[in-house]
Parts: C-alpha cells; sequence; structure tokens
C-alpha cells in the first residue's frame, strides 16, 4: 500500500491530535504517503484534502480538538454521498484509511469498506462506549477534567453544607459518571444502565446528614435525564440544599493526558501496519493493555454497559 487517508469523523475528543500525528510518522516510516482529510465525511465529499508529512503533524500532540476539523454529515449517509467520496479518494490515490472517531464514525467506515475501500477504524470518544475496547481515545482526559471540577466542587459544597448534582457527558452511557464519581468520591451516581429510585436517593441522602456528613456530591450522567430536575426532586425529597453544575463541552477539550496520547499512539500504530497488511474492516481495540482487531460490526452491534462490579464498588466506598 503506498497512500493512506486519516480522517476524524463525529465529535471531538482530545487524543486526536495526537493520533493523527502517530499515523502520519508510522505510515511515513514504512514508506507510504498520507491524505488528511478535513472535515470529517463531508471533506471527503467536497474534496477538502491536504497531504500530510512528518512536519505538518508537529506541534500538535499537546492540543485537545482535531485540526483536520470534524462533523457529522448527512450527505454521507446517502450511497451517492459514499460512492461520490470513494472516487474522490480513488483520484487520490488513497488505498486505506483509518477513521478516528465513535461508533457513527466507524458505522461509515464499514459502509466505506462494502464499497471497496479499506478501513481501519480507531475508537474516538469520549463516552468510551465502544464495544471490544477497554478504554476509547479521549475519555481519560475527559474523565481528569470532570474530576478537577468535582474537587472544585467539593471545596463550595462543604462550605455550605449543600448537596452538589453534577451532570457529565456520556450520551447513552455512564462509563463518566460512573468513572469519575468513584474516583471524586461521590455519594451518589446515577448511570442510564442501572436503574435507581428517586425515594432511596433521596433517604441515603438524609442518611448520610444523620451519620455526620456534612455534604454530598451527585454524579448525574446525560443518558438519565436532567441533574436540574433531579436536583429538584432531591430538594423537595430530603428539604436540603441543592446546587447544579451542568459540565457540558468543557469535557470535549483541554490537552490530552499522557493515558490518552498513548493510547492514541499506540492504536495508531496498529492501525497503519494493519492497513499495510490489506487488514480492512476492523476497528482496533485495547483489551488487557493489548492492541486487538475488532470487526467494526461487533465494535458498533454490541453495547458497552458500565461495570456493575464497579459501580456496586462505588457505592460501597460511598458510605
Ligand atoms: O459523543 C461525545 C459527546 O460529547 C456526548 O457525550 C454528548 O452527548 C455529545 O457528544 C454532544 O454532542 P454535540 O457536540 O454535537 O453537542
Amino acid at each position: 500500500m503506498k497512500k493512506i487517508g486519516v480522517i476524524t469523523s463525529g465529535g471531538d475528543c482530545p487524543g486526536m491530535n495526537a493520533a493523527i500525528r502517530a499515523v502520519v510518522r508510522v505510515a511515513q516510516a514504512k514508506g507510504m504517503e498520507v491524505l488528511g482529510i478535513k472535515n470529517g465525511y463531508a471533506g471527503m465529499i467536497s474534496r477538502d484534502f491536504v497531504q500530510l508529512d512528518s512536519r505538518s503533524v508537529g506541534d500538535i500532540i499537546q492540543k485537545g480538538g482535531t485540526f483536520l476539523g470534524t462533523a457529522r454529515c448527512e450527505e454521507f449517509k446517502t450511497l451517492e454521498g459514499r460512492q461520490t467520496a470513494l472516487s474522490n479518494l480513488q483520484q487520490k490515490g488513497v488505498e486505506g484509511l483509518v477513521i478516528i472517531g465513535g461508533d457513527g464514525s466507524l458505522t461509515g467506515g464499514k459502509l466505506l469498506s462494502e464499497l471497496g475501500m479499506k478501513v481501519v477504524g480507531m475508537p474516538g470518544t469520549i463516552d468510551n462506549d465502544i464495544w471490544g475496547t477497554d478504554y476509547t481515545i479521549g475519555f481519560d482526559t475527559a474523565v481528569n477534567t470532570v474530576l478537577d471540577s468535582i474537587n472544585k466542587l467539593r471545596d463550595t459544597a462543604s462550605a455550605h453544607g449543600r448537596v452538589m448534582l453534577v451532570e457529565v457527558m456520556g450520551r447513552k452511557s455512564g462509563w463518566i459518571a460512573l468513572t469519575a464519581g468513584l474516583t471524586g468520591g461521590a455519594e451518589i451516581i446515577l448511570v442510564p444502565e442501572i436503574p435507581y429510585d428517586l425515594n432511596d436517593v433521596c433517604r441515603q441522602l438524609r442518611d448520610s446528614r444523620a451519620k455526620g456528613k456534612q455534604y454530598s456530591i451527585v454524579v448525574v450522567a446525560e443518558g438519565v435525564g436532567s441533574a436540574i430536575t433531579i436536583g429538584e426532586q432531591i430538594r423537595q425529597g430530603t428539604g436540603l440544599e441543592t446546587r447544579v453544575s451542568v459540565l457540558g463541552h468543557i469535557q470535549r477539550g483541554g490537552a490530552p493526558t499522557v493515558t490518552d496520547r498513548l493510547l492514541a499512539s499506540r492504536m495508531s500504530e496498529m492501525a497503519v501496519t494493519l492497513l499495510q497488511q490489506g487488514v480492512t474492516n476492523v476497528m482496533v481495540g485495547i483489551q488487557c493493555n493489548q492492541m486487538v482487531p475488532v470487526i467494526i460490526d461487533d465494535a458498533i452491534g454490541r453495547k458497552k454497559d458500565v461495570d456493575a462490579v464497579l459501580f456496586r464498588l462505588a457505592e460501597i466506598l460511598s458510605q
């Protein structure tokens, strides 16, 4: 294989730049050229391409976002759109493609591979909701951002003796909430995968005051519902003073952590190697600290629920 393309698609996440850099440099080391595709699948259709080399990906490893840009593209969902995209890539001599993104982006990759393009995906999303990989690129940075916020919210919650609710991202997944909640010492963690009873939540919060706790942190995954609504229900159900912080897109930004830079770099090396070997329609995952190829259909078709054992541990530790 002489030339590959690299694309970031869907929601951005910290570590995407580290991944692009590693894809380009590993490919160059293997004697391949790399074409960057700008603004996700939209750029593939509009021929928004940029030739990349080792120098053009300098000074980006430490930056959040993606210097290629990203987008969600309706036109690519049509067969005509994908055929245009494929023919644009072929005209540029691209024989294989590395796609960095979440489940929607991987689905796009699978459809493109069905048209004949060799495709290897990499899981890039803060949500950590992709089956077949223990971690996704961006998750660690996002969780650390949430943790930093929880630490700060603890200061003010303790000063006023309040119940502080923190709403975090994750779409339909509770991985960010569970991981940041456990490590941030939250008393209650609400995730979409595990049902909860609001009366129990209120009782727990009242009991904790009776046991001598002065304040409480409640982490709410956005997939559960609005923390503003839940905060009001808790206020009414407990008589305690509540405040709500919705962290929002803060969680998507910032310099990637060591863990995310390392994960992005390792996954990129594997992705380029797989393409070189002619492998297609797979995603690179990390399982037990090993890089493994995962069939894209499995990665997008199966649900990766939060770890129930970790959830129980968080409950024990919150006592
Ligand atoms: O999938 C990543 C994510 O940040 C989710 O956690 C969140 O629900 C969504 O994207 C937000 O999307 P947008 O940037 O389009 O508002």
